[in-house]
């Protein structure tokens, strides 16, 4: 299986791949109860209806992309390198506005559409530091980043491997770290984005609910296990203040205390 292949997620019509067991909501799975113990272990239940199926793919949709978004879409789709959904791009350029992030650092580059998002919610004079293994990848990120006249010095864009390259990176140097590459890798990126970022920077994973198999018990493929365990050892761990957003395929941030 190569986790580091992962699906457009909700309203793209991506199919599920083979040997991922990666359900796409029908409305039976919408109709579906879910059964839950909160903390005090009072019963909770929660119940997906259309109508909260309806406004979910609404806020998926709420932030359009443009064309220089959507041909950077296609180039990603058509090498491989599955992009970020709106929604989670998004969110990703929300979290770098919010943290004026002048220093990001992205683990995937691909084609370039959380690049473009990132760059978008950076300030002027921010830098982009997007590590990918696929030289291929990153000539289409370059090229999409050149259509969105970012300039050369706004981007480092760095051949490699992710765990080769980011222990060169300086100590708490970076206000957001974003993580879309291998998913087996993701705890070193979790723990390499602990030292990477400063107080108040925060990382954010991609890919955290895994096509709705993290949250199915009954999946335990290491894939899905990997992520499952990193989510829930981020949201209980000390040096973080930690979230699951439900965006696109889930998006996990966590804020460096
Ligand atoms: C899901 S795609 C990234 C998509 C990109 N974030 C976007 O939204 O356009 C994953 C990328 O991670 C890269 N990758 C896989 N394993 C890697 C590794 N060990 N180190 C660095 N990059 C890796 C792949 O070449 C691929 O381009």
């Amino acid at each position: 299986m190569d986790s580091t292949r992962d699906h457009a997620t909700t309203t793209s019509g991506s199919t599920p791949e083979a040997g991922h067991g990666e359900p796409h909501a029908t409305a039976a799975d919408t109709a579906r109860r879910a059964d839950r113990r909160s903390a005090s272990g009072q019963r909770r239940v929660t119940t997906m209806t259309g109508q909260r199926l309806a406004s979910w793919v609404y806020a998926e949709e709420f932030v359009p992309e443009d064309d220089r978004l959507l041909d950077a879409r296609a180039s990603g789709e058509r090498l491989g390198a599955t992009p970020v959904g709106a929604s989670t791009g998004a969110a990703l350029r929300v979290l770098a506005a919010t943290l004026s992030a002048t220093s990001v650092v992205e683990i995937g580059t691909g084609a370039g559409v959380s690049g473009l998002w990132l760059l978008r919610g950076m300030p002027a004079d921010g830098v982009l530091t997007t590590i990918d293994t696929s030289a291929e990848h990153q000539r289409s990120a370059k090229a999409s980043f050149a259509a969105e006249g970012i300039p050369h010095q706004r981007t480092r864009v760095i051949t490699g491997q992710a765990l080769e390259v980011l222990p060169r990176l300086a100590d708490g140097a970076y206000d957001l770290v974003v993580v879309d590459g291998d998913k087996r890798e993701y705890p070193a990126y979790a723990e390499q984005a602990a030292r990477l970022l400063r107080r108040g920077g925060a990382m954010a994973l991609d890919n955290m609910l895994w096509h709705d198999a993290v949250a199915d018990p009954a999946a335990r493929d290491e894939t899905t296990r990997t992520l499952r365990d990193l989510g829930k050892a981020l949201r209980d761990d000390e040096r973080f203040v930690t979230t699951l957003l439900p965006v696109g395929d889930g998006l996990l941030v966590a804020v460096k205390r």
